[in-house]
């Protein structure tokens, strides 16, 4: 199939700063791909409310993850870069697609299921069809590579089989959206506490964010977890110290990791030195990234035209789409 016929689309809920798990599992391929493909990105503004209902910093974070994908590489001109609440065919094609999706498996999706037991107290409708929603998103630009990390998969899973459905019952209209990754396998960069994910409100301190400053980074780096060092040779690394080395493979240089890799493998190796090379190397990579996106965010005048120039492009593709699904659906009366 032809590269620039391919579609892509992918999003994220500006529902705290941006981190390193976000690079690396979704900007990292939003960049490269805008040279090959057809892009749809967006900031996901109305998934948010679904957790967030409190809407007094969202203009605030809009614009702050706007600003993050610009100063991370993307190039407005080359992709479409929206928000989602401007795009209102996204909710007439959520409501059909909530037709076609089952209640017992939308509460046995694992983030429906982690999100209920951190809050009980607000565990609303939105929340059940979230995956919903996150399908109608993609396939109404008919896109079929979605950049995610790995806590996404199952997200991806449930689009292919409300497609699926949906082409069974009414005509091939959408092509099956699959995860993707530049490589292989999905992302899933580690806490610095050795516990779960980088995510963007769960532990501040063992999370790095592309808007922390050098001083913040080299202390959150310095905390994560180590031990005495190993004792036996080529001895398995316990988790939190596999977390930092992977973190290292992110940032610092391959012959960098390696001597370190050596230094485990022969018990000669320096926790404090290795978390002070990581330290410096990461400093390396998130200092131009919060530079150039602190620049954008004060330019309040250019992201309303990015935002709106990449309305403009995601409603036009959306309308096209739209046209196709009621009339494969027999909506269209006259
Ligand atoms: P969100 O906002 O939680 O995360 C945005 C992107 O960052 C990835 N990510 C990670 N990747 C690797 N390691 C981590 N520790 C890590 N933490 C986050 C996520 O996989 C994601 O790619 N449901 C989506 C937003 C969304 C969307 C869409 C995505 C709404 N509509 C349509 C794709 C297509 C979400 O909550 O992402």
């Amino acid at each position: 199939m032809d590269k620039q016929k391919q579609i892509v689309m992918s999003g994220i809920r500006p529902t705290g700063f941006l981190h390193l798990g976000n690079y690396f599992g979704a900007l990292r391929n939003y960049v490269r791909m805008q040279e090959e493909y057809t892009c749809y990105f967006m900031v996901a503004d109305l998934h948010s409310l679904t957790t967030h209902p409190d809407t007094r910093e969202l203009k605030e974070n809009v614009n702050r993850v706007l600003a993050e994908n610009i100063a991370c590489g993307l190039d407005p001109e080359k992709v479409a870069l929206y928000c989602q609440s401007h795009v209102p065919e996204t909710a007439e094609l959520y409501l059909y697609l909530n037709m076609l999706a089952y209640k017992g498996e939308l509460e046995k999706t694992v983030t429906f299921k982690d999100k209920a037991r951190l809050h009980p107290e607000n565990v609303n409708a939105g929340l059940l069809t979230y995956p919903v929603l996150q399908t109608a998103d993609i396939i109404l630009h008919r896109a079929a590579l979605v950049p995610v990390g790995k806590d996404q998969e199952q997200h991806l899973e449930m689009a292919r089989n409300f497609v699926q459905r949906f082409n069974h019952r009414y005509g091939e209209i959408f092509p099956e959206p699959h995860a993707f990754n530049y490589g292989s396998e999905l992302v899933k960069v580690p806490s610095l506490d050795g516990a779960g994910k980088m995510s963007k409100s769960e532990n501040n301190l063992a999370t790095l964010y592309l808007s922390d400053d050098d001083e913040l980074i080299r202390k959150k780096v310095m905390k994560a977890k180590t031990d005495a060092g190993p004792t036996t040779p080529h001895s398995v690394k316990p988790d939190y110290i596999e977390n930092i080395f992977q973190l290292m493979r992110l940032v610092s240089d391959q012959a960098v990791v390696e001597s370190y890799e050596t230094a485990f493998n022969n018990c000669t190796i320096r926790y404090g030195d290795l978390k002070k090379q990581l330290a410096e190397d990461m400093i390396r990579f998130i200092s131009p990234i919060r530079e150039k996106a602190e620049g954008i965010r004060n330019n309040a005048v250019y992201l309303r035209q990015v935002m709106e120039a990449g309305a403009e492009k995601a409603r036009a593709s959306a309308r096209a789409t739209m046209t196709k699904v009621r009339s494969a659906m027999g909506l269209n009366y006259y």
